[in-house]
């Protein structure tokens, strides 16, 4: 079939059933280092080129009405990495916020993000949040970047903000549920992961969303995150289209 979009149509792969397209992804884009590697380049070269396939996954995820798209872009334990390589994830993540801007508004895409975000230089911030406020009018798919995120600091996060509530009066203990859980969460305005992609192979979850995680599907890929396109998402969302989900049920 074919889709319109704003400045040009392209073909879908005619297999995908859109009515059941998840409605909200969540991608641990892994494997750029390796990319990388393989061509003898070095490591931020395949960051560069990540930064493609985000671009190229934003567009069709949003051409194929997923709902929410959450990429999981630097987690906490990544800030031990080499100071070089930090400081080049930094600089391209600031460049992708500002020049993206044209192409999320004129696709309709509102921008979020989760995680320790001041944990950040004061530059990646300030852009952030310009980036967060130009396309917060936005209606079509929302982009959730994960950066500084880590899942256990997110509930220890959570916890403290029970408690603060609880201390406040606001809240009486025995009212915490799962429900009191997922609102105190960065998460609280987005519905769980339906589909949890992971490319370059590696069978981990690395400290990614782990309350929202538990009942989404799980579609792992050996191809690393540069060569991750189009064509490969929608072979993992054509996955997705035929599992049974049974949520404990029969
Ligand atoms: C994913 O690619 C990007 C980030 C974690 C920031 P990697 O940099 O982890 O690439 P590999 O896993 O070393 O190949
Ligand atoms: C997970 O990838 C984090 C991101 C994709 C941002 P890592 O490369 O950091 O994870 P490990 O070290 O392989 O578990
Ligand atoms: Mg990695």
């Amino acid at each position: 079939m074919q889709v319109k979009t704003t400045n040009e149509t392209r073909t879908i792969l005619p297999e995908i059933d859109l009515r059941k397209v998840p409605r909200h992804v969540a991608i641990i884009m892994d494997g750029n280092g390796r990319w990388a590697k393989q061509r003898g380049l070095p490591r931020v070269e395949g960051h560069r080129q990540g930064a493609e396939s985000v671009r190229e996954i934003v567009r069709a995820a949003g051409d194929v009405g997923v709902e929410y798209l959450t990429l999981y872009a630097f987690s906490v334990e990544n800030w031990n990495r080499p100071k070089a390589e930090v400081a080049a994830l930094m600089r391209l993540l600031r460049k992708f916020l500002k020049d993206e801007i044209p192409e999320l508004q004129k696709n309709n895409v509102r921008l979020q993000a989760i995680g320790r975000l001041s944990d950040l230089p004061p530059e990646v911030q300030e852009q952030l949040h310009e980036s967060i406020e130009a396309t917060r009018k936005n209606s079509g798919l929302t982009l959730v970047l994960a950066l500084s995120y880590s899942g256990r600091v997110e509930m220890v996060e959570c916890v403290h903000s029970i408690l603060r509530e609880i201390k406040l009066g606001h809240l009486d203990p025995a009212q915490v549920d799962e429900k009191v859980i997922s609102q105190h969460l960065y998460t609280r305005y987005y519905p769980d992961p339906d589909l949890l992609v992971r490319t370059s192979g590696e069978m981990r979850l690395s400290n990614f969303l782990l309350w929202q995680l538990s009942y989404t599907e799980i579609f792992i890929t050996t191809i690393l995150w540069p060569d991750f396109r189009r064509k490969e998402f929608f072979a993992a969302l054509q996955d997705f289209a035929s599992r049974q989900r049974r949520f404990g049920g029969v």
